[in-house]
């Protein structure tokens, strides 16, 4: 991993900047302008520094959304004190204001949840045969005929692996094979104290689920990094144990007889498993590993990235499958997309752009060769060795 990521950090920033945009609002509430554009700055400043260090991507979305709200709100105080005429809109602008920052649930929608469209099929996602089938016969065939599984069926999956190797991958495409719906959420979405309190999101999220799902329509529901959520921190900012404890209690109700029948599943997914706590992993019925890719899958990869590419014919497959152990699948479509890059942009400079007719050169084995050596692999091999070991312990046979 390049950039040192300390998740205690982040949610002590998260706090600070929690606690001064409530104190902006209030302040801007009962219009003491001077201090509600000190803590608004103050706010924005410990937003700035919460996403350098946040990973999640929907969570880096929310705090830049939450940036431009309180900056559009600065621009306007600034003017309003500096004497200049506003437009007297702070009542509405606090309403909404307080709106969004109030727990947004409302009856049958989940605002913050949104189910998600994915295109990817079981071609898409190259090796990991047996992982596919596994993964299919616990979900399809429950759903083709229920009656034949009168001892109700696995609910919970945990999927686990080093990054960039499938497992958001697969729970999109048995989505689409069985057409789910599906909903991914990402663990620090989840415990965001933004949103309200986590563990009550955690209910409402199950009894959402359910509801759409006894109508009848599988349901997935895929927990990026299930570990944030579970893994219990150095430093426990408040809330996560009762978090975890509903947590718990909804994964015991999806194999009670009332639920037996509704075709809601959860699919987890980590890169870190001894992470979670053992009563958790006993919870998911299936724990499968996904392996990096092996030297075979490894040449199938760079055949199926340089197939959307134009490439010369003498590239060597095996070599290329040689020099990237320790490459997670996401990596080598790194390399190939690096060195296609390089092409395009060969083609560009060169001005032949503008020649009529013209495309870009094809990819050679040298192209690669330097991508290779710009794209570093992100598997280490100690890490290898911790999941094979903790597959051997838990991992489903
Ligand atoms: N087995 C695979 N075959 C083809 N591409 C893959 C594979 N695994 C990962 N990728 C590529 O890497 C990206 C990230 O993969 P993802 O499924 O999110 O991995 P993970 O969830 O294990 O981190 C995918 O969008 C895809 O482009
Ligand atoms: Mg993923």
């Amino acid at each position: 991993m390049g950039s040192y990521y300390d998740p205690d950090e982040s949610r002590r920033l998260e706090k600070e900047a929690l606690s001064f945009s409530r104190l902006a609002v209030e302040a801007d509430r009962k219009n003491l302008k001077p201090l509600a554009i000190n803590y608004y700055s103050r706010a924005i400043d410990a937003l700035s520094r919460l996403i350098e260090r946040e990973e999640s991507q929907s969570l880096k979305q929310f705090y830049m959304k939450k940036i431009r709200e309180y900056r559009y709100r600065l621009t306007y105080l600034r003017g309003e004190v500096a004497g200049k005429a506003g437009d007297g809109s702070i009542a509405s602008y606090s309403n909404t204001f307080s709106k969004q920052d109030a727990p947004i649930l409302e009856e049958e929608t989940l605002p913050w949840l949104k189910p998600f469209k994915s295109s990817i099929t079981w071609e898409d996602i190259v090796g990991l045969e047996e992982i596919k089938k596994i993964i299919k016969q616990s979900i399809v065939y429950p759903i083709q005929r229920p009656d034949l599984f009168p001892l109700g069926w696995p609910r919970a999956i945990l999927l686990f692996g080093p990054p960039g190797c499938g497992k958001t991958s697969l729970a999109a495409a048995i989505s689409n094979e069985i057409e789910a719906e599906f909903y991914p959420v990402d663990a620090s979405m989840i415990l965001s104290k933004w949103l309200g309190e986590s563990e009550k999101r955690v209910a409402e999220l199950f009894n959402f689920l359910r509801s759409r799902a006894m109508r009848g329509v599988p349901v997935i529901l895929y927990i990026d990094e299930v570990d944030a959520l579970i893994g219990i921190r150095r430093e426990e900012v408040g809330g996560e144990v009762r978090t975890r404890s509903q947590f718990l209690k909804e994964m015991d109700g999806l194999n009670n007889k009332d639920n037996y029948k509704i075709p809601l599943f959860v699919i987890g997914s980590t890169n870190v498993p001894w992470q979670i706590p053992p009563s958790f992993v006993r919870r998911f019925n299936k724990r499968i590993y996904v392996p990096p890719p092996d030297f075979e899958s490894r040449i199938n990869l760079f055949k199926y990235y340089l197939n959307k590419v134009k490439y010369e014919e003498n590239i060597d497959f095996e070599a290329l499958s040689e020099k990237t152990e320790g490459y997670s699948a996401s990596d080598i479509r790194d390399v190939v997309q690096t060195a296609y890059l390089e092409v395009i942009s060969e083609f560009f400079e060169s001005g032949k752009v503008n020649v009529e007719g013209a495309t870009p050169r094809p990819l050679t084995m040298d192209d690669l060769l330097d991508a290779l050596n710009r794209v570093r692999p992100s598997i280490s091999m100690q890490s290898v060795v911790a999941f094979q070991n903790w597959n051997n312990k838990f991992g489903s046979k």
